[in-house]
């Protein structure tokens, strides 16, 4: 009864795990910050409703937001203009917009692995093929350049980054970015760059893929910086030739993003910028508490995250992740098993430090707990 493609994909392991948690648990699984939006942009959204701003708007979304992002990829590229910002319903439908605007099928699309949920299942909704290229710990979750050569072949079309990333916390150094444009440009790909969590960084430089090249595509999204993920609001930034056929496929997905969300940002758009500030200063200060905690438990290893707020430990207890997290799930712990990212985070947790310290500390004291009676047995 069911195409084809609804087969070839499944719901994340993320959502999975958070559907089956018993009440009350410390909640180390879900990659959403613990904040309430800044007031400014939730009064603007109640306004904007109250006002009559509750019908469709254009396509690529209200002209004024554009213009917001546009200036604000002008640190990257000094001619940006709204022609280049089509304003999505989320990152997620600007990723799904992407795929579909760039891969056709027989296609093949370089994909991280471990990466977030959505680039393998998307490539394969657009009939593409996804190839997993590897991020590893020893390296610091730098690309291997000589992996990557491997693995491309004149089927490839895309290759997807996401620096800072979800799920390692890793971030791509300036030398990683101007190898990777040179690699995609020497085989004529299009890069897909996921940067979500470019506003939160701790350490190191953030350094965009915008302006690098003509066949970059940028995803982001409003969701993490102004706490804002039930709203459904992203954007893609990309020449203004991509951006016209982006903006059919988002058409026909969408019609048009949410009006009251695009008001209520515009309105609140300089006092949210200072709330994430604020907001990255608390996720750094978790950063520290969580390293620190992990550093204590035995059987454990972790890289520092400089980026996101995620912490992506390996375990080497001879348990699979799987096996660790539905455990700790029992404890009233919820975390994501590092295989829902990819085969090389088998033997890893993902953890969410976007909640409080507080949280925080019970959740990894369980953890502690359960690796400790595990590495004994
Ligand atoms: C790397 C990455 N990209 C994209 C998204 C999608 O964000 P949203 O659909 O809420 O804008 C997320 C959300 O977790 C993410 O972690």
């Amino acid at each position: 009864m069911v195409a084809e493609r609804a087969r070839r994909v499944e719901i994340s392991g993320i959502r999975r795990m958070f559907e089956s948690a018993p009440p009350n648990s410390i909640n180390l699984g879900l990659g959403e910050p613990d904040f309430e939006p800044p007031r400014e942009v939730v009064e603007a959204m109640c306004r904007s409703v109250q006002n009559g701003g509750n019908h469709y708007g254009p396509t690529a979304g209200i002209l004024p937001l554009r213009e917001h992002v546009a200036a604000r990829y002008r640190r990257w590229e000094r001619t940006t203009a709204s022609a280049n910002v089509i304003i999505t319903a989320s990152g997620s439908e600007a990723l799904m917009s992407a795929a579909l605007a760039l891969y056709d099928p027989g296609d093949e699309v370089l994909i991280p692995n471990p990466g977030f949920v959505l680039y393998g299942p998307h490539a394969k909704l657009a009939g593409a093929t996804p190839v997993p290229y590897s991020l590893i710990a020893a390296h610091k979750y730098q690309p291997d350049f000589d992996e990557l050569e491997r693995l491309v072949t004149p089927k490839t079309r895309a290759i997807v980054v996401n620096s800072p990333s979800n799920p390692t916390g890793g971030m791509f150094s300036p030398r990683s970015v101007d190898r990777l444009v040179a690699f995609a440009d020497d085989h004529d790909l299009v890069i897909v760059s996921d940067e979500v969590y470019d506003e939160i960084v701790y350490e190191g430089e953030f350094v965009s893929f915008w302006g690098k090249s003509d066949r970059v595509v940028v995803v982001n999204s409003f969701s993490k910086t102004f706490a804002v993920t039930g709203w459904r609001l992203g954007f893609l930034v990309a020449s203004p030739a991509l951006a016209v056929e982006l903006n059919k496929i988002h058409y026909h997905i969408m019609a048009c993003p949410p009006t009251p969300a695009q008001v209520a940002i515009v309105a609140g758009y300089d006092a949210g910028r200072a709330a994430t500030e604020k907001m990255v200063r608390e996720f750094r200060a978790r950063r520290d508490l969580v390293s620190r905690l992990l550093s204590g438990i035995p059987h454990l290893s972790v890289v520092r995250p400089v980026g996101a707020f995620y912490a992506f430990p390996e375990l080497d207890l001879g348990v699979p992740a799987r096996q660790v997290a539905t455990d700790l799930l029992a404890r009233g712990v919820i975390t994501t098993p590092g295989d829902a990212f990819g085969s090389l985070g088998e033997n890893h947790l993902r953890l969410s430090f976007a909640t409080s310290r507080d949280r925080i500390r019970s959740g990894l004291e369980r953890l502690r707990a359960y690796v400790e009676e595990a590495g004994a047995g």
